[in-house]
């Protein structure tokens, strides 16, 4: 028999005994790969409408990290790197990040991110972006658990100075998990498919919804892991970590801020901006890709303000979650789960309106 497999909103958490007073206590600092650590779980995911460097500066600001797209120039994206860097540099974030946290420490070094494919220009792109202030390069592919990543990353490894962490994926499954942290990975990205505007699954019938997705990785790898696609609440991100993930890569949810890449637009209804997927026609046509194996749709989503607002928003939602469970900090957060019916689902949703 074949397994099910399950989503977000196929589950709920537990709650159980709590001895935390105030929420305002509960620390967020976890691990984004094997050498670097957040004071906040969040990622800024690599799309060329979500970061870019006003939102990788935010995002550190309130203790996360942005990942620098790749479809720039290798020029252009060594700059939006060192105006990060420049900022960093500032030694505001170190003192700031301190206070967020208390398991911060002085030797820490804040997180630099920024993404490269496996074709063309990706060593000597990685080599530039580390020469600006990278500290952590994002192997940015759809199919994660490929010859050409195990290449890229031994490559990488030869040519880049120690300090620097890989994070490898897109992937799925235990035994690409097992395989990438063979090859020398120091963090996964996982999830295929489960984007709020993927058409993966779709195309090609493949994919593995999150939560079985983030179970069976979680059970079988020592590195962190970054749940990636379809987090659409703070619950969402609550559930990522509570199956083992460290950290949870955002596009959707803070697409469509004031830092976010991209003109507001005025309609009669109110401001947008766009927001697209990375494989979508507009993001090819855009960068003079060519037009084949398109897995992504586009879109306008609702102008929402300042991208600090929402964070803050799902950092409170994040630390109500913890008390729910008991926990003072992400090593704590282990609460159980339950498989919830579709009437389950509707309870769980406001329903008197
Ligand atoms: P959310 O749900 O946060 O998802 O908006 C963001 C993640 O979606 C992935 N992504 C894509 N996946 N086709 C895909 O199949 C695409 O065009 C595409 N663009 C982005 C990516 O992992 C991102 O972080």
């Amino acid at each position: 028999m074949r397994r099910h497999a399950y989503t977000y909103d196929d589950i709920q958490l537990v709650p159980s005994f709590s001895k935390v007073i105030s929420r305002k206590n509960i620390s967020l600092f976890t691990k984004v790969s094997q050498h670097y650590y957040l004071c906040a779980p969040f990622v800024a995911s690599c799309m060329d409408t979500v970061c870019e460097s006003k939102m990788a500066i935010k995002m550190a600001e309130a203790g996360g990290v942005g990942c620098i797209h790749r479809f720039l120039s290798i020029e252009n994206e060594c700059k939006e790197v060192e105006t990060v860097v420049d900022y960093i540099k500032k030694n505001i974030l170190q003192k700031k990040w301190s206070t967020l946290s208390n398991d911060w420490k002085e030797e820490f070094a804040i997180p630099v991110m920024a993404a490269v494919g496996v074709n063309e220009d990706f060593v000597e792109r990685a080599i530039a972006l580390v020469n600006a202030g990278v500290n952590i390069i994002l192997i940015d592919v759809a199919h994660g658990h490929h010859e050409l990543v195990q290449k890229a990353i031994a490559k990488l490894k030869s040519v880049l100075p120690k300090h620097v962490d890989i994070i490898a994926g897109n992937i799925a499954s235990a035994q690409a998990a097992k395989d990438l942290e063979n090859w020398g990975a120091d963090g996964l990205r996982v999830g295929v498919g489960g984007g709020s505007l993927c058409t993966t699954r779709l195309k090609t019938g493949f994919g593995v919804p999150n939560v079985t997705c983030l179970e069976d990785i979680n059970a079988v790898t020592t590195l962190p892991v970054m749940a990636d696609g379809g987090i659409r609440t703070s619950g969402d991100i609550a559930k990522a970590l509570a199956l083992g993930s460290q950290t949870v890569m955002l596009g959707s949810l803070i697409a469509g801020t004031k830092e976010s890449p991209g003109q507001i637009i005025e309609k009669n209804n109110g401001l947008f901006k766009r927001y697209r997927g990375a494989a979508s026609l507009e993001t090819k046509t855009a960068h003079g890709k060519e037009q084949r194996n398109v897995e992504g749709e586009s879109t306008v989503i609702p102008f929402k303000g300042g991208v600090k607002f929402v964070l803050q928003g799902l950092q409170d939602g994040l630390r109500s979650a913890l008390s729910y469970s008991g926990a003072n900090n992400l090593k704590e957060f282990k609460p159980d789960y339950l498989i919830v019916t579709n009437a389950g689902l509707t309870e769980a949703k406001p329903h008197l309106l």
